[in-house]
């Protein structure tokens, strides 16, 4: 028996100003398969995340668009938790930054950090705009870059150089909101001395984080350690700082604190307590991040935490930069890819796939080489993998009745060597070796290869079908012992695997059992060879002409110096500029802006039943399968003039699936069936491509 562990497991935080991208899914991906395989192992592990919401860019994007940052940070985190949950990163809790439990917390460990001594605070020039009687964030202001002299440059860093510098440095600086020259003012600002803490890091660094990470980090060390400032001017979208009016956490304080407070907020809801987790000193507490955050996590948060004496990470989780066809993510080349552009086109368990065959555990860049990646998922996952499930399968049914029998003695070896492996399997997962995983796996499966195609079922069916059966018995335990193995990385594959097989969902422990004399249910598909052109048209899709416009977050965009979208600094910063067209207008014009529209989802779904509906000349009462394990939902279609009944059973159509349920005389209708109507008024259902499965999304 292990001992059970208890896991907090974390992924940084995404902004909620951008979409989930590829780069991002790097981070949560390889989060997932961790905390996939320690739940696997029996350990309860709590995987917990949340959006960040706070800071300039939220603000100046929401201002952009003419909405609020609340209704900026609650679309996000709507599509962002979609995003997630298709590509199977299964979250115990995906908060947001922007709750009361992390105002409580954030408040309470600045508290802490004033009690101790370690808040002092400074006059910092900062540019002010008069007219508009505000402190101006970085992004708020545009001028000439002092180093190259490109124009329309931001106060932090210049596009066209790259320089990063201070907003004051800017020539011929701008307020963005009024286009007038801002002044410079002194203002307040509230710095941590990190200094206070040197000993305290200098010790904690080098335990709690890998070598070249430590090593980098400690360099810091040579020098006295610079205060970090804190605070923010209003108007900033923050936590205003307990018992400092007017001044705000900087966002990359209330960050971190949001992994505390997305734990909080889970422990109320299941009425579970934070400190039998989080203060637990038999709990283990685990940061995945990039690279580019390391300082945030490994100094100024165990700083703040040792400040408020709450209990830090044992391990801060350090990856690597993605790449792809070994540059950086690039906007015009179509490598900036979303994560929903992606879906458009592959599937959630290539990229998993893809990925897990890249990560080792370092802090090295992975590379996403679009031709290898083709070449592996179609190589192992179909070619060496499933096409063994197929196979066997489908060879049993075809021929044998669809029943597996025993294994003959050659097979019992081969699958005694496979399950032998799962602790050395199991030890690649711990250390996050994915890619030392994907090696057993391909061993194992290149071994179970080679048996099958030296055995010759597909001839011994018709010469001695008794020993075919053994052997395709084997070949499917074979193949099970490779599920278990994979089933992190690949969740909803080994899902329609168990299902197939007949088996409970696997633990890592059944890799122990053998299956035999049971029949083997129909083979669904379970993973389908990439095309180039898919992956091309990913690309297509990706290129800044091609990109949908309120989807490509990532961009800084500018503030539009309107004039009549100057703030009132006593009012809440969202009351700015309208949006080009508000969803009221839209409407009364007959149109609908595209943010409305994108809220629909929209899903492929098989119609099980259809009847008429007594007292209903226009309707047809549908029951419809959304697949992923979903209740049937009923549905009230007007579509009965068009349609017989029995005519659309088994057939797969289009459905908003987010529809209010909207109660009607006859029942409550739980979403729309897509229907078009032709030039003379008869109504088309609308259909998906041949080979949709019920549950996909198809926007
Ligand atoms: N909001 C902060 C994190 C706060 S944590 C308290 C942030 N957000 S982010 O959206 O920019 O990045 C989220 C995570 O994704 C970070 O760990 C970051 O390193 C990672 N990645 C973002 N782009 C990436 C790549 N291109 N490649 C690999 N990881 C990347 O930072
Ligand atoms: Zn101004």
């Amino acid at each position: 028996m292990r001992t059970k562990r208890r896991i907090i497991v974390t992924s940084a935080l995404p902004y909620a100003n951008g979409d989930i991208h590829i780069g991002h899914l790097v981070e949560y991906l390889q989060t997932d398969f961790w905390v996939r395989f320690q739940k696997m192992r029996g350990h309860d592990c709590l995987y917990v995340c949340a959006d960040d919401t706070h800071g300039t860019p939220i603000m100046v994007r929401a201002r952009n668009e003419g909405i609020t940052p609340e209704a900026l940070i609650a679309r996000s985190h709507q599509q962002h938790s979609r995003d997630f949950a298709d590509c199977e990163v299964a979250f115990d809790n995906y908060y947001t930054t922007h709750s009361e439990e992390n105002r409580a917390y954030s408040g309470l460990i600045f508290r802490s950090l004033e009690a101790g001594g370690h808040i002092v605070s400074r006059q910092l020039p900062q540019l002010y705009c008069p007219h508009d009687a505000m402190f101006l964030p970085d992004r708020f202001v545009k001028g000439i870059c002092p180093k190259c002299q490109a124009e329309g440059q931001y106060g932090d860093a210049c596009d066209a150089c790259g320089a990063t510098y201070a907003a004051e440095e800017l020539r011929e600086a701008r307020c963005v909101v009024c286009g007038r020259a801002p002044v410079t003012r002194d203002s307040e600002h509230l710095f941590v001395e990190l200094e206070h803490f040197r000993a305290y890091l200098q010790a904690w660094v080098p335990q709690h984080t890998a070598r070249d990470v430590s090593n980098k980090l400690l360099e810091w060390f040579g020098e006295p350690l610079r205060g970090w400032d804190i605070s923010r001017d209003a108007p900033y979208f923050g936590f205003e700082i307990p018992g400092h009016p007017g001044k705000f956490f900087y966002v990359w304080v209330d960050a971190p604190i949001g992994y505390m407070a997305a734990l909080q907020n889970w422990c109320t809801r299941t009425g579970d307590s934070f400190d039998a987790w989080w203060q637990n000193p038999a709990t283990e507490l685990y940061h995945f991040i990039g690279k580019d955050i390391v300082r945030f996590h490994c100094l100024f948060w165990p700083a703040m935490l040792q400040s408020a004496g709450l209990r830090g990470p044992d391990q801060v989780f350090v990856h690597g930069f993605l790449t792809v066809n070994g540059e950086k993510m690039s906007k015009s080349k179509g490598t900036f890819i979303s994560a929903r552009t992606y879906l458009r086109h592959l599937d959630a368990a290539s990229l998993r796939f893809y990925y897990a065959c890249k990560l080792n555990g370092t802090t090295d860049d992975l590379d996403l080489n679009l031709d290898d990646f083709i070449h592996r998922v179609n190589s192992d996952l179909v070619g060496k993998i499933t096409n063994l499930a197929s196979r066997g399968a489908q060879m049993l049914h075809k021929s044998l009745g669809g029943r597996m029998g025993s294994l003959d003695p050659a097979g019992q070896e081969l699958l005694a060597s496979a399950q032998a492996r799962a602790e050395a399997v199991a030890a690649a997962y711990e250390a996050r070796d994915f890619c030392r995983v994907q090696v057993e796996v391909r061993e194992i499966a290149d071994r179970a290869n080679q048996y099958f195609d030296s055995r010759a079922p597909w001839a011994l069916v018709k010469s001695d079908p008794e020993a075919a059966r053994l052997v395709l018995t084997t070949t499917l335990n074979l193949f099970r012992v490779l599920a278990i193995y994979l089933k992190p990385i690949l969740p909803a594959y080994v899902a329609k695997v168990e299902k197939l097989l007949g088996d409970a969902p696997y633990g890592w422990d059944d890799v122990a059992t053998v299956i035999t004399d049971r029949p083997v249910g129909g083979y669904e598909y379970l993973a389908k060879r990439l095309e180039k052109e898919q992956v091309e048209k990913m690309i297509e899709e990706s290129r800044p002409e091609n990109r949908e416009p309120t989807s490509g977050a990532a961009a800084p965009v500018a503030p539009k110096p309107a004039a009549s979208a100057a703030p009132n600094p006593a009012a809440p910063p969202a009351a700015v500029a309208p949006p080009a067209v508000t969803a009221a207008e839209g409407a009364a014009k007959g149109i609908i802006d595209y943010d409305t529209f994108a809220k629909a989802d929209l899903r492929v779904a098989k119609i099980v039943t259809a009847e008429l509906v007594e007292g209903a000349d226009k309707l047809l009462r549908l029951q419809v399968d959304l697949g992923e394990g979903q209740p049937l939902r009923q549905i009230f279609a007007g579509i009965r003039k068009c349609y017989e009944p029995a005519s659309l059973v088994g057939r797969c159509v289009v459905v908003v699936a987010n529809l209010a349920p909207r109660k009607m005389r006859f029942g409550i209708s739980e979403g729309m069936v897509l229907a078009a109507s032709n030039a003379d008024g008869s109504l088309f259902v609308v259909a998906p491509d041949a080979g949709a499965l019920p549950g996909v999304g198809v926007k």
